[in-house]
C-alpha cells in the first residue's frame, strides 16, 4: 500500500528505549509507525491503547513523552537526533516533568 524511500540519511532516536532509525523531515509519528510501533499512549480512564489517527494535529491520539516533556503530539513534532520518546500513560503530569519550574495548582 505505502512505501518509503530506502535511501537517505538516518536520524537515531529511541522509543521505549529501543533504537529507531528516522529520516530527516520525518515526524516522530511517521518514524515510529514506519518502525512498526502502533501504540503511542493509553487513555487516562480505561487505559485503552491509542495510536496516531489523523496525522495532522487534530485527534491527539499520538501523544507521547519526548525528552521528559509529556503530551507532545508525535504527528506535529519533527525528529531530532537523540530524541528519547516514550509512551504517554494516562493524563500528563506536567508538575513532575524535567522542565517543570513550579508545582501544579491544587
Ligand atoms: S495523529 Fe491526530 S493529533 Fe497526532
Amino acid at each position: 500500500m505505502f512505501s518509503r524511500p530506502t535511501e537517505g540519511a538516518s536520524i537515531a532516536i529511541t522509543f521505549e528505549g529501543a533504537a529507531v532509525a528516522a529520516r530527516p523531515g520525518d515526524s516522530v509519528a511517521a518514524a515510529l509507525l514506519a518502525a512498526g510501533h502502533l501504540v503511542f499512549r493509553d487513555t487516562a480512564l480505561s487505559g485503552a491503547p491509542r495510536g496516531p489517527y489523523c496525522m495532522m494535529g487534530a485527534c491527539f491520539d499520538c501523544l507521547v513523552e519526548i525528552d521528559g516533556v509529556p503530551a507532545r503530539q508525535a504527528c506535529m513534532t519533527e525528529v531530532r537526533p537523540g530524541m528519547r520518546v516514550v509512551r504517554q500513560h494516562g493524563a500528563a503530569d506536567y508538575a513532575h516533568h524535567e522542565g517543570a519550574t513550579e508545582a501544579a495548582p491544587a
